[in-house]
């Protein structure tokens, strides 16, 4: 465990000035907005309140990460565990309000752990078209001394109608190859080698295990006990969004949904009910202006885990063929060692 001196510990924290400072960015309606009053902003308020308020049929992308059907604190509030029929209740009472928000041609992601899965997939069913659950690994987790210990989460894919978008080259992982099979005229089979590593570019499965929980020395790592993966919503926005569409998440936490449709050039707006929260996110937003870079996903392609002396050869050898700069444009430092600082940092 870290200390807080410790100068490896990145986590993002808030001092009392800051929260001054972010809460005046937080928006709290008290009647009907418009898609320009909402845009790019974290809205303070209780989701059950605010989603009425929000336009008819402004968003192309939900991505909800509720509480789980666990009993949990969040900062101020705690949210109690209940039957999974109650449970069913909460999601059908917020997830009825979002139909109305959301585009005919819409996408949605609804998180969620095994035990609140079947509530998730029986209310969705009634709402909208599923398509998938994604499963993914998530290394941190409690051992059980009864029990398997639960290291999985599922995210369940809906659609409004058959009319969606998703693009999946914009999501392929990169893999080591470990079988590199080659055609009868000795090329290689779907692989290529760089930097003397074989890779390929392979398609997403539902099945994530490249994924790491943020902890105290990632840079996106802050205090909220729940944070998702950047690398995570950032599969889910480059796969089904384009470039200047909305994303709404209804249960923003840190931000990370609001963060990484930021630095992927999305329109976003997030709610969180916990001030704290909010201020988090806003910083955050601010950092994101400054440094778009996502941990794990570089130069266009997810990378698989722990592979960043791959992405640093690559990054040597793509600065290597860049054209040296000219004495009018001032030369910041050599971009191989830029790109492998951005890498690790
Ligand atoms: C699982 S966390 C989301 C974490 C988030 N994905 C992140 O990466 O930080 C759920 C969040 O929903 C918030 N929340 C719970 N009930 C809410 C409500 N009725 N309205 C708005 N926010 C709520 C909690 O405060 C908590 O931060």
């Amino acid at each position: 465990m870290a200390t807080s001196g410790s100068t490896r510990n990145k986590t993002i924290t808030l001092s009392d000035n800051e929260i001054d400072i972010y809460s005046r960015r937080l928006l709290t309606p008290d009647g009907p907005v418009d898609r320009k009053q909402i845009q790019d902003r974290t809205i303070c308020q209780d989701a059950f309140q605010c989603l009425r308020w929000l336009p008819e049929a402004s968003v192309d992308l939900l991505i909800a990460d509720p509480p789980y059907n666990l009993t949990k604190a969040f900062n101020t509030h705690t949210f109690n565990k209940r039957s999974g029929a109650d449970y069913s209740d909460w999601l059908e009472s917020w997830i009825k309000e979002l139909v109305r928000v959301l585009k005919p041609e819409a996408s949605m992601y609804i998180c969620g752990d095994w035990r609140s899965s079947p509530s998730i997939h029986d209310v969705c069913s009634r709402y909208f078209k599923i398509h998938n659950r994604i499963t993914w690994e998530r290394e941190k987790g409690r051992g059980s001394k009864k029990n398997w210990k639960n290291n999985s989460e599922d995210i369940w894919y809906c659609t409004m109608s058959n009319d969606f978008t998703f693009n999946v080259d914009a999501v392929k992982l990169k893999r080591r190859v470990i079988a590199p099979y080659r055609d009868a005229a000795g090329k290689p089979k779907d692989w290529e080698t760089q930097n003397s590593v074989n890779t390929r570019l392979t398609h997403p499965s539902n099945i994530w295990t490249d994924l790491t929980v943020p902890f105290w020395s990632m840079p996106e790592n802050t205090e909220h006990p729940t944070q998702k993966p950047e690398k995570l919503v950032a599969r889910l926005i480059l796969a089904s969004s384009n470039p200047g569409d909305m994303v709404l998440d209804p249960f923003l936490g840190s931000g990370t949904t609001s963060v990484v449709a930021k630095k992927l050039g999305r329109r976003f707006v997030g709610i969180e009910m916990d001030r704290r929260y909010c201020c988090l996110a806003e910083k955050r937003l601010e950092m994101a202006a400054a440094n778009s870079r996502i941990q794990g996903y570089y130069d266009g392609v997810f990378w698989e885990r722990n592979s960043g002396d791959q992405q640093a050869r690559h990054a040597t050898a793509s600065a290597a063929a860049e054209p040296p700069s000219t004495p009018e444009s001032p030369s910041p430092p050599p971009a191989g060692r830029r790109r492998q600082q951005e890498l690790f940092s």
